[in-house]
């Protein structure tokens, strides 16, 4: 199993979506996939055409101290997936100071999952720093940050290098971290710029296709579809599929 780490020093960038699109890419390329929602904002299922009124996820399996087995969904696009849960306050914070003194909660809880060969488990997460982040970054083989080309990102880019050299530089089962630009608007001068030097910074860690701000991603989310199937000829489509070959590169090394 190949743990992929999905993070981002901002909300709203499209984090979920990417995780969400990227796993059903692959799995439609014959892939086994497992997605892990570990963002209290339990936003993933909504993707993936979840029943509106299941409240299950992994925070409820961990209170009970049950397993995660009881949360794991196939959805209709061949992925099987585990959601954060919804959740009060209350529970929320129980849960994130069970995580705080619990550092092998995920390693855990993933090895105790079935797992088909090769399978890639994508695990999405919160904006920033946090107890969730910790958790993954401390077992991902691979992290990929989504950022969107504005200069805010781009000022963020040496916290996040801390984080990758603190969580994961010193691993021997760490294969990188890799960068992907989206929200891409190509006809925009300061996007081609935060590009040019983010390539500069991070030569080919960047993934050299960005994903491009297109309305299809929000309107397959809209029809809980991924973008392939959505609009199988869309700008997004395409580079979600160039991207998720170049990630499997650096995987199947
Ligand atoms: N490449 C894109 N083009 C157009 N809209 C996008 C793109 N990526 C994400 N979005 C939209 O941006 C919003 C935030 O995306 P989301 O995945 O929830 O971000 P995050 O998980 O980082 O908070 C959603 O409405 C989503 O549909
Ligand atoms: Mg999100």
């Amino acid at each position: 199993m190949t743990v992929i780490a999905v993070i981002s020093p901002k909300g709203g960038v499209g984090k979920t979506t990417v995780s969400v699109n990227l796993a059903c890419t692959l799995a439609a390329n014959g892939r086994a996939v497992r997605l892990v929602d570990l963002d209290p904002q339990n936003a993933m299922r909504l993707h993936l055409g979840a029943e509106p009124g299941d409240t299950n996820g992994l925070i409820h399996q961990t209170l009970q101290q049950t397993g995660w087995y009881y949360t794991e969904y196939d959805s209709a696009y061949g992925v099987s997936f585990i959601p954060y849960g919804k959740a009060s306050e209350v529970e929320r914070i129980t849960f994130e100071a069970h995580l705080a003194h619990t550092p092998g909660w995920l390693r855990d809880n993933l090895a105790e999952l079935s797992s088909a060969p090769g399978m890639l488990t994508i695990i999405d997460t919160p904006p920033g720093p946090s107890v969730y982040v910790q958790q993954v970054l401390s077992i991902a083989n691979l992290v990929l940050v989504v950022m969107i080309p504005d200069a805010g990102s781009y000022a963020t880019l040496d916290s996040i290098e801390g984080l990758l050299d603190y969580y994961c530089a010193n691993r021997t089962d760490f294969y990188g971290s890799y960068y992907v630009l989206n929200q891409f608007d190509a006809e925009q001068p300061l996007n081609r710029d935060i590009q040019s030097v983010m390539q500069n910074t991070l030569g080919e860690r960047l993934s050299p296709y960005p994903i491009h701000r297109d309305e299809s991603l929000s309107e397959a989310l809209a029809f809980q579809q991924p973008v392939w199937q959505y609009a199988p000829h869309s700008q997004a489509a395409d580079d979600l599929k160039q991207v998720s070959a170049w990630l499997l590169k650096r995987i199947d090394r």
